[in-house]
């Protein structure tokens, strides 16, 4: 039983260079490469470095040159607007290579970073493989995040170009990006030489300066130009992450790993070929949107759905049946919010018996931890295996699943599965002594990390190194905690830092803490994030106050609640601020969020030895409690 998966897993562990040399044999190179894997400056490892290639070439291009450039490879679908449409890879690629032309023409060339911050239409797919056709470097900011946010990014990447749309649209609200847009240019110290903005129908905004074009002037000079040949080791995308602080981590992703793996992750974990039509219902502003609804598909030549909508509501709960029956999807990937969504309007699936689902194979779920009431609806609903994998915006692809397309592992509910080929997962325990079956621990993965996973962050060896590779040497610490079972099971716990997941949107706390302590009334504040049976979890904000403040606590609340709002972004579910006495800290004034947490979420908790007073714990449970907060 399971010989077949553990011996490839073996062999990738004991074997690395021999298993991802083969792995690069299945993508297209300008120049193949004869050097697997560089290991001399540790933590700084090259995958394929004397390789030569190009991302877009092998999205696009690559299945044209094989005679399937008839192929659906792009269905976009937009409950939200009504809108659908389907392209080719002919098609796409014809789009793409127009619209790199007009990137080239404002000067846009190889190295090259430009922001995309668009919501869910083919346009932002396109400037996605644009930016790969001529080797420039996209950074793609999620929709919902805010100006100051925005502006962070811009300042980082120092892009040369924004691509943005004159809106989205969200259940009861547009939303316009221009003034967001601008605000963030107002904001950043870094300055853009060109804003293009694709006018959606119907809602076209002014474009107001010689910087500011339309899509569609954008390509009006623009010729089709070809893809560009990149070293392997140069850099497709940055995609910026919640770290600790404000300041977000710009993930990087070099190019011929970044193809290599994704396209073998789509055979080998999701049991995807050709033919096949994939969907991942999330955003292309999250790394599972990248990854799932952009690269891997199209790297593995079959058909990717664009979802403009939500799970429930854009009309109705019955919506992702829909697709899967109108497109014959075979496997879905999406976060398990989103079920948990489908579930509270939909108990007993009646919208779900209207649809012919024969097509559907396999459910993934990833993002959050999936918990198993989820998982155990959705199988007797779909009848069909739901699997749970554990994985991050560091590395792209999955770190633990089951690997339906080498050989189905039994659900454990509540485990992520087994490692995949290529990650040497472990336990390692506060001792700094690897742990044995079950025991709990810090999860760590030892180096070298595979192709296609971060090798080190934008302009920020240091950083890489500091935050990921020094407090386990030889390891790269995920900052998940858990353990592994006797049968090589992972089970993802917690996280270690101060990183919380909001309906599978990575947040970091400490950023929204930032935001609260420049309110002037704020003296010290601390944000937690207490569980949610809908988003999994949501940050509430304790704040005291200075002395002599006369606004009302209320007013307080609101304005801080309001200012999370414009300055992090609706993203962040912010709805909640209370104003306490004062807040529990340690006798050296650190603040017991994690004992806080624990309060709020009745869970047992342990007087830590070193609080400064143990009565303010009863106080802040009275606090909770009357702020109806209590879990
Ligand atoms: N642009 C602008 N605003 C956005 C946005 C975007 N792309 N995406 C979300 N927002 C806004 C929403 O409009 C909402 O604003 P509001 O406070 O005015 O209502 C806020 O951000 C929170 O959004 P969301 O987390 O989507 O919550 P919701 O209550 O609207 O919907 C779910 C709840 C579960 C349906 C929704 O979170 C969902 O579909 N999740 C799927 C998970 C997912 O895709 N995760 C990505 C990683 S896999
Ligand atoms: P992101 O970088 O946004 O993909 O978030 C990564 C984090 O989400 C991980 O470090 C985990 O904390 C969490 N996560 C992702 N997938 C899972 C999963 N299947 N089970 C538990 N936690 C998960």
């Amino acid at each position: 039983m399971n010989i077949k998966f553990s011996e490839i897993y073996l062999n990738s562990i004991k074997n690395p260079e021999e298993f991802w040399k083969k792995v690069s044999d299945d993508i297209f190179w300008f120049k193949k490469p004869t050097k697997i894997l560089n290991q001399s400056n540790s933590p700084f490892y090259k995958w394929y470095e004397d390789g030569v290639t190009n991302t877009c070439y092998n999205a696009l291009d690559v299945h044209i040159d094989k005679g399937r450039g008839d192929r659906t490879a792009l269905i976009y679908d937009s409950p939200i607007t009504g809108n659908k449409s389907k392209f080719t890879y002919q098609e796409l690629r014809d789009k793409v290579s127009k619209f790199a032309g007009g990137l080239q023409n404002q000067g846009i060339n190889k190295g090259d970073r430009v922001i995309i911050y668009m919501p869910m239409i083919p346009e932002a797919v396109i400037a996605m493989l644009a930016c790969g056709r001529i080797g420039a470097i996209h950074s793609v900011v999620f929709g919902g995040f805010a100006s100051n946010e925005l502006a962070n990014r811009i300042d980082d990447s120092k892009a040369k170009v924004l691509i943005t749309a004159s809106c989205g649209f969200e259940p009861g609200r547009t939303v316009e990006y221009k003034p967001l847009v601008d605000e963030a240019l107002k904001l950043a110290s870094h300055k853009i030489d060109k804003l293009i903005l694709f006018q959606r129908p119907d809602h076209e905004v002014e474009l107001k300066s010689p910087k500011e074009i339309s899509w569609e002037e954008s390509l009006s000079k623009a010729k089709n130009v070809d893809c560009v040949e990149m070293k392997s080791n140069e850099f497709a995308y940055i995609l910026y992450t919640s770290g600790t602080t404000g300041l977000p981590k710009g993930i990087v992703r070099d190019i011929g790993g970044h193809i290599a793996a994704l396209k073998w992750t789509m055979k080998n974990i999701y049991n995807i070929e050709e033919n096949d039509v994939w969907w991942s219902a999330s955003d292309i502003g999250w790394i599972v949107g990248h990854s799932y609804i952009v690269y891997a598909p199209l790297f593995k030549g079959c058909t990717t759905v664009l979802f403009e909508g939500k799970p429930v509501g854009t009309p109705d709960a019955g919506v992702f049946w829909k697709i899967i029956s109108d497109y014959k999807v075979k496997s879905l990937f999406t976060a398990p919010t989103a079920f948990r969504a489908i579930k509270k309007e939909d108990p007993e699936g009646k919208f779900f018996s209207k649809y012919d689902l024969s097509s559907f194979e396999s459910l993934f779920l990833a993002g959050e931890r999936a918990d198993p009431d989820t998982i155990k609806w959705a199988e007797k609903l779909l009848k069909v295996p739901v699997i749970d994998h554990w994985w991050q915006t560091e590395t792209s692809w999955a770190i633990s699943s089951n690997c339906t397309g080498i050989e189905m592992q039994k659900t454990k509910y509540g485990s992520a599965c087994k490692a995949v080929p290529g990650y040497d997962v472990k336990v390692i325990k506060p001792d700094q002594t690897l742990a044995k079956p079950n025991e709990m621990g810090d999860i760590v993965v030892k180096l070298p990390l595979p192709p296609g996973t971060f090798p080190t962050l934008w302009n920020a060896d240091q950083r890489y190194k500091e935050t990921y590779m020094t407090n386990y040497p030889g390891y790269y610490q995920t900052y998940d905690a858990g353990h592994i079972d006797e049968d090589g099971y992972v089970w993802i716990m917690s996280r270690t830092d101060d990183i919380i997941n909001v309906a599978g949107h990575r947040l970091s706390t400490g950023a929204i803490e930032e935001v609260l302590s420049e309110h002037q009334s704020v003296a010290e504040c601390a944000v937690i994030g207490i569980a949610d049976k809908l988003k999994g979890q949501l940050p509430i904000g304790l704040l005291t106050l200075k002395s002599g403040v006369e606004k009302s606590n209320e007013t307080i609340s609101k304005e801080c609640i309001q200012m999370v709002r414009e300055k992090v972004g609706p993203v962040a579910a912010f709805k909640t601020a209370i104003v306490i006495k004062r807040l529990p800290k340690t006798r050296s004034g650190k603040i017991l969020r994690g004992t806080v947490r624990k309060i709020a979420d009745n869970e047992p908790y342990k007087m830590p030895a070193t609080i400064d007073d143990p009565a303010i714990l009863d106080e802040i449970k009275g606090d909770l409690k009357k702020h109806n907060i209590l879990n």
